[in-house]
């Protein structure tokens, strides 16, 4: 039921004569040809992040997580005046990422450095600091989860006040309160930066938990005071 209710309003919220819808099954298919792993975002929470950058005006959104660039020709693809920068560490993942990036016609709005997050994140920090690029309005951290407190912590002096940060995969199944799976990386890195989010007066956030057509999970939610 989960899926098909996807499908459903998708079909009718963004059905495919939509000038994007083409491109973004494109990627995904390209990325599912070149081997890269079927963990990429999918079309409801797509939409989501590209309509909260257009609610918020957003003019420099951060991705980190490429994968195949799903998501940032999702962000990109919606907002014409939104400039996007995306980290990934795996350079094949960041190659097909370029291809559909160049297919999508964003290529020029979309910034994908090749390195790891706590590499690249300084470096861009410094160039906000710097004014060569604006302070950030959004910003989606999705790559290795037991770094998602040290990207948020980071990422929020490189925000302007009211900006929006999610993290994938907090709720994992359920694995989020799961006494037996607190071994799991993907569970201690969401429980550590809930944790983390709960205590920290710069920020305040909430968890939504989602299902469709990736099961059940869930993003956290933090917005920058
Ligand atoms: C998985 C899903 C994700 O969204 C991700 O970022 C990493 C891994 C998974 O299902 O294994
Ligand atoms: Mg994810």
């Amino acid at each position: 039921v989960w899926t098909a209710v996807d499908a459903y309003t998708i079909s009718n919220l963004h059905p495919p004569s939509r000038p994007n819808s083409a491109t973004l099954i494109h990627a995904l298919k390209n990325s599912r040809d070149q081997g890269l792993p079927d963990i990429a975002s999918y079309p409801v929470i797509g939409k989501f992040f590209a309509l909260q950058c257009r609610a918020l005006r957003v003019k420099h959104a951060l991705e980190l997580g490429t994968l195949g660039g799903y998501t940032s020709i999702w962000l990109a693809s919606e907002n014409p005046g939104l400039h996007v920068t995306t980290i990934e560490v795996n350079p094949h993942h960041r190659n097909v990422a370029q291809q559909n990036l160049e297919h999508a016609g964003v290529a020029d709005r979309v910034d994908s450095r090749l390195g790891a997050g706590l590499d690249v994140l300084p470096r861009l920090g410094k160039e906000i600091a710097a004014g060569e690029k604006p302070r950030l309005g959004f910003a989606y951290i999705d790559a290795d989860k037991n770094n998602n407190w040290n990207y948020l912590d980071q990422l929020i002096d490189m925000c302007e006040p009211g900006a929006v940060i999610f993290v994938d995969n907090i709720v994992a199944g359920g694995g989020l309160v799961d006494e037996a799976q607190l071994g799991d990386v993907m569970v201690s890195g969401a429980r550590e930066v809930v944790e983390k989010v709960g205590k920290d007066g710069r920020v305040e956030g909430m968890v939504l938990q989602t299902v469709g057509e990736k099961s059940y999970d869930g993003i956290l939610m933090v917005v920058v005071n």
